[in-house]
């Protein structure tokens, strides 16, 4: 039972749109009623058809409407789908994006096996024609993904949107838009499979699981690989990490992945990724409602293998670790006890004071493992807390960093990959929240400020490097019954911050 894979393939082209052998081709309109660029093409060749029609009212161009026309006069194609883009002063990166999702959805439910979009020659404020196509190529794997490997029926589409093609401008532009279409594609891909993985329930989706997804993953694109089972992180002396899966019968797991991309002594960029296959509290057991969600506390990890695919599949010229401690936050005899007082692999000690603050626990573990590295920068991300879903929503993810210059980094691609961060204080006066009277440390600092406070609890185990914490409790996956499902984020911002370091 595998994930049916999107088969689609992309290319690019530059001239008339009027001049495409196409099913379909694709234009803008915006609010209201004034035709972008390549739609004036098609209404000029078609002596004003497309003009007659918006004259009578048929589309206003309000972003998210759409109309199908067939038998457009003069046009090669054998229709003609007109996207609305709202206003035209309006049209940034969200308008950008969701034009080019409506678009493919729309080909998709109309029956079209392959298109071409024109929507991508539309000029977005302060982007070039890279970004166009990357994101364009991004967002249509983004809008026809779907997860029914549960179902038992499949249901399939009657004829699947199979092939698209993405308009530039000018000849000229053609080398810009390759480069775009090779990275949009490497890391829808890597998005693609941090969604399956966060889609995938718990009950199949275990620490063992994963590491075997791992362990697929490094042999097709030659990573190297490694698995740590109970016995080696108790060796370790990973006190921490350990405690948290107790409470489950499924065996902890400690993925390492290596891409050695860079030169041998270069310092690698270490990615720590938080993977609680299900998080239901343990003994400070959660409240039943959207307790499902938990499935996704995963996401962390899970973004990590999605990195990974994507660096694999561009040869990245960088030398990346990943990190991935894989268990299960259950309730049960052998369970953490609010009160217990565990032994991190850094010596220092932590009271355990809520069972449910359960990722700072196994990630102190694996930044502390970090160090053997001796690495450039480390970037842990996790679905940490709750407190970040209520500061930030679903929107950006939170930024924490100990390295002003690295928290910049990061930004800049977050920006660029528009899978964005708001960057959060790291402040010491915080820190005298998660004093204990009994250990270095309490787990948990009280309900204000509560992701900064996690946050500076991971802190106090990234001393000795450059590191930045990522919580990506908002933004990992889409609550509701009906749209309930990963986003695969970060995967995109931390393959443009990857390429941004293998280019310097
Ligand atoms: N995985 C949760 C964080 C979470 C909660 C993410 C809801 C998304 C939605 C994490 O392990 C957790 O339970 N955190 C607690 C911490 C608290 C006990 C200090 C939380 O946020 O409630
Ligand atoms: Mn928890
Ligand atoms: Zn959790």
């Amino acid at each position: 039972m595998k994930n049916r894979e999107i088969e689609l393939e992309f290319s690019i082209k530059s001239g008339a749109p009027e001049k495409q052998r196409s099913a379909c081709v694709v234009v803008g309109v915006f609010e209201s009623r004034k035709l972008s660029g390549p739609a004036i093409d098609i209404d000029r060749a078609s002596d004003g058809y497309l003009s007659e029609i918006l004259r009578g009212g048929d589309m206003e161009g309000k972003a998210g409407s759409t109309l199908l026309l067939h038998r457009v006069p003069n046009i090669l194609a054998d229709r003609v789908l007109l996207v609305g883009l709202g206003k035209e002063r309006d049209f940034h990166e969200k308008a950008y994006r969701d034009a080019i999702a409506c678009a493919v959805r729309t080909l998709r439910d109309t029956g079209s096996m392959e298109a071409a979009i024109t929507l991508s020659e539309i000029p977005v404020k302060k982007r070039d024609v890279t970004w166009n196509i990357e994101q364009a190529v991004i967002s249509a794997h983004d809008a026809l993904y779907r997860f029914d490997r549960m179902k038992s029926k499949p249901d399939e589409a009657r004829r699947p949107l199979k092939r698209i093609t993405f308009a530039v401008s000018r000849r000229g532009e053609l080398k810009f838009g390759d480069t775009g279409l090779a990275h949009g594609l490497a890391i829808a891909r890597g998005i693609d499979l941090a969604k399956d993985l966060g889609n995938t329930p718990s009950n199949i989706c275990t620490p063992e699981y994963l590491a075997n997804e791992a362990k697929k993953l490094a042999k097709s694109h030659g990573f190297g690989c490694e698995i740590l089972d109970y016995a080696a992180c108790e060796k370790l002396g990973m006190g921490s990490f350990l405690s948290v899966g107790k409470g489950s019968d499924k065996p902890p797991r400690f993925i390492v992945l290596k891409h050695e991309g860079g030169k041998k002594d270069d310092k690698p960029v270490v990615l720590v990724g938080k993977a609680v296959t299900f998080d239901a509290g343990g003994i400070s057991l959660k409240p039943p409602a959207e307790m499902d969600e938990m499935n996704y506390d995963m996401s962390g990890g899970g973004a990590v293998i999605g990195v990974f695919r994507a660096i694999g599949e561009l040869g990245l010229a960088l030398n990346v670790v990943g990190l991935i401690p894989a268990c299960e936050n259950m309730p049960d005899a052998n369970a953490n006890k609010p009160g217990d007082i565990v032994t991190s692999m850094s010596g220092q000690t932590i009271e355990i004071l809520n069972t449910d603050a359960e990722g700072r626990l196994i990630l102190c573990d694996a930044l502390t493992y970090a160090e053997r590295f001796e690495p450039d920068a480390v970037i842990d991300l996790a679905t940490l807390t709750g407190a970040c879903v209520i500061a930030l929503g679903a929107h950006p993810s939170a930024l924490f960093s100990n390295h002003d210059p690295l928290a910049r980094e990061i930004e800049h691609a977050a920006d660029h990959a528009w899978d964005r961060v708001w960057r959060m204080p790291l402040w010491e006066d915080y820190q005298e929240q998660l004093k204990s009277s009994l250990a270095d440390m309490a787990n948990i600092g009280g309900r204000p400020a509560g992701s900064i406070t996690a946050a500076c609890f991971l802190s106090r185990f990234a001393r000795k490097y450059h590191w930045a914490h990522l919580d990506i409790a908002g933004t990992a996956w889409k609550g509701g019954r009906e749209k309930k499902g990963s986003t695969g984020r970060p995967v995109s911002l931390l393959v443009h911050f990857l390429l941004n370091r293998a280019q310097k």
